[in-house]
């Protein structure tokens, strides 16, 4: 996947040269290009902010550098005719529609991505009318600017990649993959400062450890995030387990967080 990252902080997206996406991008798994906006900028001190129109406070950025920096990197001859098409492009901002697991599965589909990151009270509109694909917020506060949540979606999508995480398994399993919360996890010691691992862990029956995975994960959804229980498909097992630990299978949590205290 080639993805492209326009900013007036490059430096701002460092991490990507760290742990599992930095691992990608040595394998040619992601092919990650940092843009500086101001190189399209054309007065001398490089300016790419102004006041916005209708008053109010910060500063809007301006629309050229964008229109010539997207022309130039994704518009019909962008820097790599190899890739034949033109690629999604996403701006991030609070004003756009939540990032969730599904769409970082869509976005991991894609050969070519583009993030532009606004910074100040965000991009002329018109840009966003002409280029955008897609404005997604990472969630319900304000960022300084897009660079973090470009880091958060690029972390998200790269997990995804075809023999990215060694065992595909264990993104199959991941909270939010399967619309539960995912169960608790533990290690060694059996016993640490008090507490005990489930006893169910250490039985080696398969069968029974991935029924108590299941009902764990189904009532700390149910306590932490009964909102997501309504896109599940419950069974009438799920019903009489979210009834037995007095939580409502959608939305009225009781009890105590179930922090892997699911009766063996
Ligand atoms: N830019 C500023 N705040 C943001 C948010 N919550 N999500 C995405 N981009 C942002």
């Amino acid at each position: 996947m080639r993805v492209d990252v326009i900013t007036i902080f490059p430096e701002y997206l460092s991490p990507l040269d760290l742990s599992l996406v930095g691992r990608a991008r040595a394998r040619g798994i992601l092919d990650v290009h940092l843009h500086d906006l101001r190189q399209w900028a054309s007065d001398v001190h490089r300016t790419v902010d102004d006041a916005p129109y209708g008053g109010g406070p910060g500063m809007v950025m301006r629309p050229e550098p964008w229109w010539a920096a997207l022309t130039e990197i994704g518009g019909a001859g962008g820097p790599d005719p190899a890739m034949g098409r033109r690629p999604r492009i996403i701006v991030p901002t609070p004003v756009g529609r939540p990032f969730t697991q599904a769409y970082a599965a869509r976005l991991a589909d894609e050969p070519w991505l583009v993030f532009c990151c606004g910074r100040y009270e965000g991009i002329d509109t018109r840009v966003i009318e002409e280029w955008a694909d897609d404005e997604i917020s990472i969630g319900d506060y304000v960022l300084a600017g897009g660079e973090v949540a470009t880091l958060v979606m690029l972390e998200a999508v790269t997990r995804l990649l075809p023999g990215v995480v060694g065992n595909a398994e264990s993104v199959v399993d991941d909270s939010f993959a399967s619309g539960l919360l995912e169960a608790p996890v533990y290690t060694r010691p059996p016993v640490w400062q008090g507490h005990e691992v489930p006893a169910v862990l250490r039985s080696g029956d398969h069968g029974a450890i991935g029924r108590w995975r299941r009902d764990t994960a189904l009532l700390r959804t149910a306590h932490r995030r009964p909102d997501l229980l309504e896109a599940v498909d419950l069974t009438e097992h799920d019903r009489a387990i979210c009834a037995e630990h007095g939580m409502g299978d959608h939305g009225t949590a009781g009890g105590a967080d179930p922090n892997g205290r699911v009766a063996q």
